[in-house]
């Protein structure tokens, strides 16, 4: 137990108001899964093959790559089409030029983007840590940029000799975007994983996506498990009239299940924190999420210091590690269905221990 839940969280809970509750079910009555967000990002630089295999190794329930395209259409694991910060690309002089300023979802953006890149020329470029200052870069320079192929052909070499296998939860992102340049990401990732077998509602799988009518095409063509990507604030890039509040109500709750299976909502709309950064009390999202039949997600789950709760930390330097299972069980009890960690090894010990 660190100083911080020893001492100054009993206190600060009092002033605050905080109650304990009894501790509330999965929708479905299943342990919750650990999805590992960009793979293992806490320990390897995020969406790189070895990120996912240490999840993997590390007992995640599903590897979760945030997908881009490239100019000849390849489906690649990035958080977003800006390469600069995830990659070495500022490094190559071959590629100076491609440096550009865009407009993705209303926002400037300048950088190098993937769109701008063949496969066979982002193979060139090496991963490095998005998070110098909070994380270690020893393993900078080591690794490509995965393909989504090959992140499938991953799993399906792990997954030849499991009872249960690994997962995989693809994210789509700026799906808008990409379709208006002629790349969508709906044809392309149904037709892969089609491909290696991902068929109907069962299978290891879930689409996410920040934007809705990728997930409603998506739904008009497969049964594949869905979840909708809600944020504390904003709304969905391809739709100015909605609103994700609107969409996290009990009424857009229930919009939502007619076209997905679940949402993966920002954590904070879980249980937000309070004006002095403790965890307060849990909202009712994952009642009425499960109320309209829907599963929930939270994201994202990290073990620095600078991402936990007040009451959590372990010391003021930001780097550090604190008590990420005490957060995690206070989401736990609340009843989600799974949760996205950047730190499986700690995320899937808490999540097993919890169901004994
Ligand atoms: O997809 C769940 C979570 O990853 C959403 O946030 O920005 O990390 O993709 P982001
Ligand atoms: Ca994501």
């Amino acid at each position: 137990m660190t100083l911080w839940r020893a001492v100054l969280l009993p206190l600060l809970l009092a002033g605050c108001g905080a109650k304990p509750m009894a501790a509330q079910p999965t929708l479905d009555g299943q342990p919750p899964i650990v999805i590992a967000h960009r793979g293992a990002s806490g320990e390897r630089p995020e969406h790189t093959l070895a990120a996912y295999r240490l999840a993997i190794d590390l007992g995640a329930d599903f590897i979760e790559p945030d997908l881009v395209l490239t100019q000849d259409g390849v489906l690649v694991a990035r958080h977003e089409n800006e390469i600069s910060e995830t990659t070495d690309v500022a490094d190559h002089p071959e590629f100076a030029s491609r440096k550009a300023t865009k407009t993705i979802d209303g926002v400037e953006v300048s950088g190098w983007f993937t769109e701008d890149f063949t496969l066979a020329e982002l193979k060139t470029l090496r991963a490095k840590e998005r998070l110098p200052k909070l994380r270690s870069t020893e393993y900078d320079g080591q690794y490509a940029v995965p393909t989504f192929a090959e992140i499938l052909d991953l799993l399906a070499e792990v997954n030849k000799d499991r009872a249960k296998p690994v997962g995989v939860y693809p994210e789509t992102k700026h799906p808008s975007y990409f379709a208006a340049i002629g790349l969508p990401h709906e044809a392309a990732l149904l037709a892969i994983l089609d491909k290696y077998g991902y068929k109907g509602r069962r299978a290891p799988v879930f689409i996410q996506s920040f934007e809705v009518a990728n997930l409603k095409a998506i739904r008009a063509k497969s049964d594949l498990p869905l979840i909708q990507l809600i944020d504390g604030e904003g709304g969905p890039a391809d739709d100015p009239k909605a609103s994700y509040a609107a969409m996290a109500s009990p009424a857009g709750l229930r919009a939502i299940a007619t076209y997905a299976d679940g949402i993966g909502p920002n954590k904070a709309m879980v249980i937000p924190r309070g004006a002095l950064g403790t965890l307060g009390d849990p909202t009712g999202l994952v009642r009425d999420a499960h109320a309209a039949g829907l599963k929930v997600h939270p994201w994202t789950f990290r073990r620095e210091n600078y991402f936990l709760p007040l009451g959590d930390k372990g010391g003021v330097n930001p780097a550090g590690h604190g008590d990420l299972a005490a957060e995690i069980n206070a989401y736990l009890a609340t009843g989600i269905d799974g949760l996205f960690s950047d730190n499986p090894r700690e995320a899937v010990v808490v999540t097993r221990a919890a169901q004994r």
